[in-house]
């Protein structure tokens, strides 16, 4: 072993306390990662702790130790056991330092945290700030993070979506109505799109591609022509038409004669529920190379999925920009929606 090798071996302190928490907006299938970090830290005999609510916890010091049997029954519940937070104190100096105090006297040595970006980035906080080793699972359902295809919650809050649409659909054709279905996501378009797609939208509108309302409307003209009844439009919220929701229905209603329009926004019931197969193997996937990534001394790190493999890329990368487009399945809609 070279001089380098070892002296970087042994600036790496071996963990074995470790600490969990769920942070920002919770998402079907966090449960199932909290279960799994747990057991995989009992698994390689590391002592695990849980972290109510959030940074928030955090800083109020809530803090217990949990075991392989705290979290029996939990795989299959929606939401999060340990409970959520989007802390604002979190966001300064002092509430940080504040956590980070909190980790010493529990002689905690890392931090797995499972959130979206927001998380990711006080996550990153405390490891620049105090030092402090820290590794992100992505748990959220807008499927917004860079370096993962998936995020947890994602797979779960689409089938949500679709059933709703579906029932949607049964009273649209009933009253040859055109509803317009508001959906989740922030600033991203992946609920909407392929959602949309499942659900059989005649048009989507996502926060990634402004179709413009005039277009919107001469679709939902030439729809009419070829014989349609009725329309579902799926926008996801952060859309970019300038107009909310009910604006946009009025607009539509104003300029279309022909059509009876209501308005549908499907709003947290997107984040409940019974995470799905995919997301609970997702979830248990993910936990564990949270652990093992520890153990092999990673820090600031974040565990995702690229290609059905469990990969590893910096907290920094996974808060970059994504730079994926969604022309293929924008095109797929426009096809199936003829
Ligand atoms: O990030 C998850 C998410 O559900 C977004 O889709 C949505 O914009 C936001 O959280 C809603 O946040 P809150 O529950 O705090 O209102």
């Amino acid at each position: 072993m070279s001089v380098i090798t070892i002296a970087l071996v042994t600036m790496t302190k071996k963990v074995e306390n470790i600490a969990v928490l769920t942070s920002g907006g919770d998402a079907p299938g966090m449960n199932a990662a909290i279960r799994s970090v747990v057991r995989a830290c009992s698994y390689y005999k590391l002592n695990c702790f849980g972290v109510f609510k959030g940074y928030e916890g955090l800083i109020n010091n809530e803090i217990e130790e949990l075991n392989a049997r705290s979290v029996r029954n939990i795989i299959n519940k929606g939401g999060t056991f340990l409970k959520s937070a989007r802390s604002q104190e979190f966001r300064t100096k002092e509430g940080r330092e504040k956590a980070y105090k909190n980790l010493l006297k529990n002689n905690i040595d890392a931090l797995v945290v499972i959130g979206g970006d927001g998380s990711f980035t006080g996550a990153l906080k405390l490891s620049e700030e105090f030092d402090f080793p820290v590794v992100g699972i992505p748990g959220t359902i807008d499927n917004d993070i860079n370096g993962t295809d998936y995020t947890i919650g994602y797979d779960t809050a689409l089938n949500t979506v679709v059933d709703a649409i579906d029932k949607i659909r049964d009273t649209a054709s009933s009253h040859n109505r055109l509803f317009l279905i508001e959906v989740m996501g922030r600033d991203a378009g992946d609920i909407a799109l392929n959602a949309g797609i499942g659900a059989g939208a005649e048009e989507i509108l996502i926060p990634e591609e402004d179709m413009g309302v005039e277009r919107l409307l001469d679709s939902l003209r030439k729809s009419k022509k070829t014989g349609k009844t009725s329309s579902i439009i799926v926008v996801a919220e952060g859309d970019k038409s300038g107009k909310n929701i009910f604006e946009l229905g009025e607009y539509v209603e104003e300029n279309l004669d022909d059509y009876e329009v209501r308005v549908s926004v499907l709003g947290h019931i997107q984040r409940g529920g019974a995470p799905s197969c995919y997301d609970r193997v997702l979830a248990s996937k993910l936990g564990v190379g949270a652990v093992e990534a520890l153990i092999e001394g990673k820090r600031e790190v974040m565990i995702g999925i690229v290609h059905k493999e469990v990969t590893i890329v910096t907290l920094k990368t996974a808060l970059e920009k994504r730079t994926h487009k969604h022309d293929k399945l924008i095109k797929v809609a426009d096809i199936t929606s003829v």
